[in-house]
């Protein structure tokens, strides 16, 4: 048992939810005996275990027991048109009775990339992956193969997927050091600065010409957990230009969903590449890198051969699958021609709004904050003196932001599901265009209740 397990054993709120999830249990125990850890993606982890889900519908989904939840987990930020969307589902059926890998180009791929450059500008040439790793990982190599450089800017708790060169700095490995199974030569290819030092990137820039690039998440770690706003991003593109270091926007989880058309388009900054995953493939697996016709070059058989420079090869078993394909140009073309994206963005608005009165009710010197459709908790580890009504994530040491305990808000986070809400592992969430004003007003009274719940288990002052 760990420590998070151990601590929680005599809790109340681990008895109601182990009460009310007997099915869940049940399967848990089975999955501990096939998975590490019982689970099949890290941030699904939840002690003692998480709900096991067997159907979703717009923005709610249900237990293995029957239970609603109202779900902000969101298919880790894919679903902005909400679970089972008519239209995607619609497409998908379609493209399912064609087949599902042709081993070859085909009519869908063609839609797919269209409806992405429809929205994306600067995707002037796209290569489909299959996850947001993948799309990554080619955006960098593709960076130092361009620019003939190998060092690789990132900001500190920014997320990439798991490949070699994203593992250290996300959640730990801030030195830059390797994490378990890294090489050390990969590693420190790496240079990691503070996110928004502006002046720590001049000084690097300044005294190195090995950068090939910067990539970061254009909106801030985690949609903006540690947020980072337009005048960042337009400094940097400013100076990536200035010293022939390509700039590369993580939008997998900010594309079609900050705005239509991504970070990129709330900022109006161009960048050189972009990366893009989860929405962009309406749900299903599928991903892709985009940008600037030259870079992507290097992936051309005919421009490399007429150019004299080594093509780099990228095969990959699943890449523009047709299923994805459909689900992908159905989801992006919903985005294109309605509000999904703003009514959203306008449902957390009220989300964070309702919550923050909450915790100002309760007395409780926590803060909801966030941007455009999502939503972040800060549980205040330093107790320092904050309010839901006066609370600026600028002004809080990263420290704080980044290291949220685990034990009490998972413990939160038990709470929110006996009362019919599905947080993510910090606390918060990303809407989708289904949310009404009902959710909003149910996962309110969830609060309210949760918040009463860790007061009584003396987890909060009363
Ligand atoms: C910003 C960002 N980049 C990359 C990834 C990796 O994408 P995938 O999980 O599809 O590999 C994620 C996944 O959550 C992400 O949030």
């Amino acid at each position: 048992m760990n420590d998070v397990a151990a601590e929680l054993t005599n809790s109340r709120i681990v008895g109601a939810y182990r009460e009310r999830t007997p099915g869940s249990a049940e399967l848990a125990k089975e999955a501990n005996e096939l998975f590490p850890s019982g689970i099949t993606h890290d941030a699904r982890n939840v002690d003692p275990y998480g709900v096991f889900i067997a159907r979703a519908e717009g923005p709610h989904k249900w237990d293995v027991d029957g239970h609603r939840y109202i779900d902000y987990f969101g298919g880790h930020g894919a679903l902005l048109l909400g679970h089972h969307h008519p239209v995607v589902t619609e497409a998908v059926r379609e493209a399912l009775d064609e087949g599902t890998q042709f081993g070859a180009s085909h009519p869908r791929e063609v839609q797919w990339a269209r409806a992405i450059q429809r929205l994306v500008p600067s995707a002037e040439r796209i290569r489909f992956t299959s996850s947001g790793t993948e799309a990554t990982l080619m955006a960098v190599r593709l960076a130092r193969a361009f620019t003939g450089k190998q060092t690789l800017m990132r900001l500190k708790g920014h997320f990439h997927g798991w490949h070699d060169q994203m593992a250290s700095g996300y959640t730990n490995h801030f030195d830059g050091s390797p994490t378990p199974g890294v090489l050390p030569g990969v590693a420190e290819k790496s240079i990691l600065v503070n996110p928004g030092d502006l002046d720590a990137i001049r000084a690097a820039f300044a005294g190195d010409n090995d950068i090939a690039a910067v990539i970061y998440e254009p909106t801030g770690s985690s949609f903006g957990q540690v947020p980072l706003g337009a005048e960042f991003a337009q400094e940097l593109r400013r100076l990536c230009t200035q010293h022939g270091v390509l700039l590369i926007f993580d939008e997998v989880v900010t594309g079609f969903r900050a705005t239509k058309g991504g970070a990129q388009m709330a900022f109006d900054v161009r960048p050189d590449l972009s990366s893009f995953a989860k929405i962009v493939a309406g749900g299903l697996p599928g991903a892709c890198v985009a940008g600037r016709k030259d870079i992507l070059d290097l992936l051309d058989f005919n421009v490399t051969a007429r150019t004299g420079r080594e093509k780099i090869a990228h095969p990959g078993t699943f890449n523009a699958n047709p299923v994805s394909a459909a689900a992908g140009t159905a989801a992006l073309t919903v985005i294109a021609e309605t509000d999904a994206s703003d009514r959203a963005s306008a449902t957390a608005a009220d989300l964070r709004e309702q919550l923050n009165a909450v915790l100002a009710e309760a007395k409780v010197p926590w803060a909801v904050y966030g941007t455009y459709s999502g939503f972040h908790l800060f549980v205040n580890p330093s107790g320092l003196d904050v309010g839901p009504y006066s609370f600026d994530p600028a002004k809080i040491p990263l420290e704080d932001m980044k290291n949220q305990p685990k034990g009490l808000v998972n413990k939160l986070r038990l709470a929110m599901l006996v009362n019919g809400v599905d947080l993510n592992p910090r606390g918060g969430g990303l809407l989708s265009c289904t949310h009404t004003a009902d959710d909003v007003a149910n996962t309110t009274a969830a609060f309210r209740e949760g918040i009463r719940m860790l007061k009584q288990e003396g987890e909060l002052p009363n």
